[in-house]
């Protein structure tokens, strides 16, 4: 790819596959900077980048955080408890205030699945998608994809199995996009209530079985059971679910031999893998943390300096 051409980057979607493999290009290189006694590198020197969660994280915030540090940026950060959203500012209102600081970045983690295109028109800032709603995490599917990257040397026409509370993942529908992009066959699987009827449009395979899925699966991706978006019962018990859809010993001995697990994190252990797999697939879980912070060190540092033009903001 000659030139980075994305102000922000709001979904996997909008990212052709020449993209998706200049981020992981710059990732594996940024990577060797976290290896170094002095981890910094000017490339955002006089950069602002604001960390803006309207909702909770642990890895996504703390990796951007460490990210944009790591290229030299001055980072502010932003959580909805100790700010005045917590006395009723508006989320617009909130962004064109922090806009009369000249920010350059807005990384953004937002409860709603369609507010981040509205954003754009109030700042001259890059937006960077750090998870909204059920629509993308798409630094969660950059960096999964790219940890697949790392442990099969290809991330090419590869059956991706994605396991759980689908429905309400923004992790599915990211890595959805970005594995198609590289030719894989996606299968989503969970209890048909957490399986909406729009997923058939994504061109996935559905599957209520997961014994039968894994056999087949290249990658498996659990995912968290999201109790927080959930607004009704959809599933009769947590040992049901367990019994269905949990990765247990058994069911990973159906798998490949060389299957990669993962899962985004948080997890509930013994409800979505059981802990007896601990010492086997968190080792990978946890690499999946650490390319967290290449990935997105490569994503600001892209859309961080590119040349900039003025736009209107309303
Ligand atoms: N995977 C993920 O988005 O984790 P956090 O919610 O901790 O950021």
């Amino acid at each position: 790819m000659e030139q980075w051409t994305k102000k922000h980057i709001l979904g996997i979607k909008d990212l052709s596959r020449d993209e998706i493999e200049t981020v992981f290009n710059l990732a594996a290189s940024f990577k060797e900077i976290s290896q170094r006694e002095v981890k910094k590198v000017p490339a955002l020197r006089g950069k602002t980048v604001l960390n803006l969660f309207f909702e909770n994280s642990t890895r996504t915030r703390t990796s951007f955080e460490l990210a944009a540090k790591r290229l030299s940026g001055d980072v502010v950060n932003f959580s909805v408890s100790t700010s005045s959203l917590a006395k009723e500012e508006s989320i617009i209102d909130t962004i064109k205030n922090l806009e009369t600081y000249h920010p350059d970045i807005m990384i953004i983690r937002i409860e709603s699945s369609t507010s981040l295109h509205t954003l754009t028109k109030y700042t001259q800032a890059s937006i960077v998608n750090a998870g909204d709603g059920r629509n993308e995490h798409p630094t969660q599917a950059l960096l999964d994809m790219f940890t697949v990257k790392e442990v099969r040397g290809n991330v090419e026409n590869l059956n991706v199995l994605i396991v759980g509370d689908i429905m309400h993942s923004r992790v599915a529908r990211s890595n959805i996009f970005g594995f198609q992009r590289f030719g894989g066959k996606v299968t989503v699987c969970g209890p048909s209530t957490l399986i909406p009827y729009e997923f058939q449009n994504l061109g996935v395979k559905i599957s209520y079985d997961f014994d039968k899925a894994i056999e087949d699966a290249d990658v498996v991706i659990m995912l968290r059971i999201q109790k927080e978006r959930q607004t009704s019962c959809f599933f009769p018990t947590m040992r049901e679910y367990l019994d269905r859809f949990a990765l247990t010993p058994e069911r990973l001995r159906r798998a490949k031999k060389d299957v990669i697990i993962m899962h985004p994190g948080p997890i509930n252990w013994d409800i979505e893998i059981s802990s007896s797999l601990k010492e086997q697939v968190h080792p990978l879980i946890l690499k999946q943390a650490e390319n967290g912070l290449a990935v997105r060190m490569a994503v600001l540092y892209l859309v961080g300096t590119q040349k900039r033009e003025l736009v209107e903001v309303e």
